[in-house]
Parts: C-alpha cells; sequence; structure tokens
C-alpha cells in the first residue's frame, strides 16, 4: 500500500466493533510510533494501551463522555515528557517540540492502523488532570491525545478539505 493510500484511507472512526485486538497487532501501530521523525532523536513519547474495559469506560468519561473510546476495544494514549525535550532545547523543547514529536507519532499510529484494516480516532478533547489520574501517569507525562482503535463498524465517511489554493502560499 503506497502512503498516498494510506492517508487517504484513514478516517475518524467513531462506531468499533467491540471484539478485542490482540497485543501482537497493537505492538505493529506501537513499533510505527517508535520512527516518527522527532527533535533530536530524543524520543519524548511514552504510550499507554487501555484494554480493560472499566478503564476504558473510565477513559471515556475523562474525555467529556466520549462513548466510542469506552466501545473501542483498545485506546492508546499518547504521552509528551516536555521535560526531556526542554533538557536540550528549552523552552521550545517543552512547548512545541514534544507536542509536535508526539503529534508526529500519533499519525504513524493512525496509519499503521489504517494499514492493519482497523479504525481508529485521535481524541484531543479530555480533561487532562482527570486522564493523569485514571491512568496512574508519573508526574512528568503529559497526556496529549487518546486514539481509539478496533475493527470499524461504520462505512467511510465521505470527507472534504479546504482547497490547496486556500491554505497555500507559494513565492516563485
Ligand atoms: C488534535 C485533534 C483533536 C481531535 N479531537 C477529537 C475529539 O475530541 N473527538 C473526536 O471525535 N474527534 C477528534 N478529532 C478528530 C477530528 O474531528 C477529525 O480528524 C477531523 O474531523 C477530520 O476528519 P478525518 O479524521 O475523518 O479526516 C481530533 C483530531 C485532532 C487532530
Amino acid at each position: 500500500m503506497t502512503a498516498r493510500t494510506l492517508f487517504e484511507m484513514r478516517f475518524s472512526c467513531r462506531s468499533f466493533d467491540t471484539a478485542p485486538l490482540d497485543p501482537e497487532t497493537i505492538e505493529v501501530v506501537l513499533e510505527a510510533a517508535r520512527w516518527a521523525p522527532n527533535g533530536g532523536n530524543l524520543q519524548p513519547w511514552r504510550f499507554v494501551v487501555v484494554l480493560d474495559s472499566d478503564r476504558r469506560r473510565a477513559v471515556a468519561d475523562g474525555a467529556y463522555g466520549q462513548g466510542f473510546l469506552a466501545q473501542s476495544p483498545a485506546v492508546i494514549t499518547v504521552c509528551a515528557v516536555p521535560d526531556e525535550s526542554a533538557s536540550k532545547y528549552g523552552p521550545r523543547g517543552r512547548d512545541l517540540y514534544c507536542l509536535q514529536d508526539t503529534a508526529a507519532a500519533a499519525q504513524n499510529i493512525l496509519l499503521a492502523a489504517t494499514e492493519l484494516g482497523l479504525g481508529s480516532c485521535w481524541v484531543g478533547a479530555f480533561d487532562e488532570a482527570a486522564i493523569r489520574r485514571i491512568l496512574e501517569l508519573p508526574q512528568s507525562w503529559r497526556p496529549v491525545a487518546l486514539l481509539a482503535l478496533g475493527r470499524p463498524a461504520e462505512a467511510e465517511p465521505r470527507r472534504t478539505r479546504r482547497p490547496l489554493s486556500e491554505i497555500t502560499l507559494w513565492y516563485e
């Protein structure tokens, strides 16, 4: 599958078959995350995999009741470790690079999941303090994205994007 096919196939899936995913499948997508570009190759990211249904329900509550997080058989929380980026790059590392690094890792997870025929959704609307508590995260980890993963129970929706002409500035 080409990269182009993959990013056109990926869509935000919010309805899942509840059948569990095996750990090997989840490891494939985590492996993809590891290869994301990142500032200074510091890899200031951590991944928290939640399979158990009680904790997934709690995560869904922490994400303002987005119930598909409880329905999807796996939720991966992508966390940044801002101190690790700051140790080399100061405030720019803390406030920008570690977030860019983890966003790149999250996108790799979504594309790897797409290649495996899985549905996925990036969830950014959540109560950080609640998610920290539910996942018992170390103080130095900042949860950045919740990624719902599972077999899709919905057809691929038609999506639109703004045209290139509207979002591009060229100097020739
Ligand atoms: C930073 C970020 C935050 C997002 N937060 C949510 C969210 O909280 N809930 C949700 O259902 N989708 C969320 N999404 C998914 C977007 O709604 C979705 O990517 C967008 O509508 C485009 O649709 P597509 O992913 O199918 O191309 C988020 C995506 C990103 C990148």
